[in-house]
């Protein structure tokens, strides 16, 4: 299946939306800062959750996802992307900036600048989708600024999972995170990057597993800076009166996904759901 993607050149107007997109409910994490840091601006959120999680499909199957779902967004005239997915900007955030006419972000360079200001040792952790932790995208992020770091990357396949069905708050979890997490507790490490956005939901978690000695950097806070930053730098800040009515859409149970996402949002939400077309991606 191949994907391509046609966009016309238009006026980008401060009022268009913002898109964020991810393949479920973890760029809510992302969604959830920019609503806190840019309460004018409006968003269009797709969640993937009919085809996650991402982290264990072969790259060349989650760049296609990705491009698809850009494709099916532009239709809302965005003024910004944001692929608040870490697994996705591992292996699209290159190819959606050459395709399309406004700004992309992704969400691996904005964590890895956080954690290279925290450090202190030198020592970092990345925890991730295993899509994430093979590409060695944040190990490529990290080191292009700062060689001398040493890194340690960890798939967490369990997690994504754990966050999709809604049972972030459950017993079971701790035991499954400090389990997943043990071989970075026995490290020297004194941050550790939540390279997942579904990671956020567990931040709790994670940090009681870790102790108060490392610090956890959430790729989402860093993220929303960057998008506020860019949206401020192009002079696309949005002017509002009322708050905006923000769009969430996703292509699995939308009723799962509305509890989930008031949730975390702390508000009420309609969710549509989008029922993809075999004929888009060819
Ligand atoms: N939340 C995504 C990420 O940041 C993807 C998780 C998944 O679907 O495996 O990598």
């Amino acid at each position: 299946m191949e994907v391509t993607i046609i966009v016309r050149r238009k006026r980008v107007f401060v009022q268009q939306p913002v898109a964020i997109l991810d393949s479920g409910v973890g760029g809510l994490t992302v969604a959830k800062e920019v609503m806190r840091q840019l309460p004018l601006e409006k968003i269009v959120y797709f969640g993937d959750s009919l085809r996650a999680p991402y982290g264990p499909r072969p790259a060349e199957e989650v760049r296609k996802f990705t491009l698809q779902i850009v494709d099916y967004l532009l239709q809302f005239q965005p003024k910004m992307i944001v692929i608040a997915c870490n697994t996705a900007t591992a292996v699209a955030l290159e190819e959606i900036r050459q395709l399309v006419d406004i700004p992309v972000v992704g969400v691996i360079h904005p964590g890895a600048r956080a954690a290279i200001t925290t450090t202190r040792n030198g020592q970092v952790g990345v925890i991730g989708t295993e899509g994430t932790i093979l590409s060695g995208a944040y190990e490529k992020a990290l080191k292009s600024i700062s060689p001398s770091l040493e890194i340690i990357g960890l798939a967490c396949p369990q997690f994504v999972p754990l966050v999709e069905q809604g049972l972030s708050g459950q017993e079971d979890t701790y035991r499954i995170v400090s389990e997943c997490l043990q071989q970075l507790t026995e490290s020297s490490i004194d941050c550790l990057i939540l390279g997942c956005t579904h990671y956020p939901f567990l931040s709790s978690l994670i940090s009681e597993v870790m102790g108060p000695n490392v610090a956890l950097i959430s790729s989402a806070d860093e993220t929303a800076r960057e998008v506020s930053t860019i949206l401020y730098h192009k002079g696309l800040l949005a002017k509002r009166i009322q708050k905006p009515v923000h769009q969430f859409l996703c292509s699995g149970d939308p009723e799962l996904f509305r509890r989930i996402a008031e949730q975390w949002l702390n508000e009420e939400i309609k969710v549509n759901s989008v029922v993809w077309q075999v004929t888009r991606i060819g």
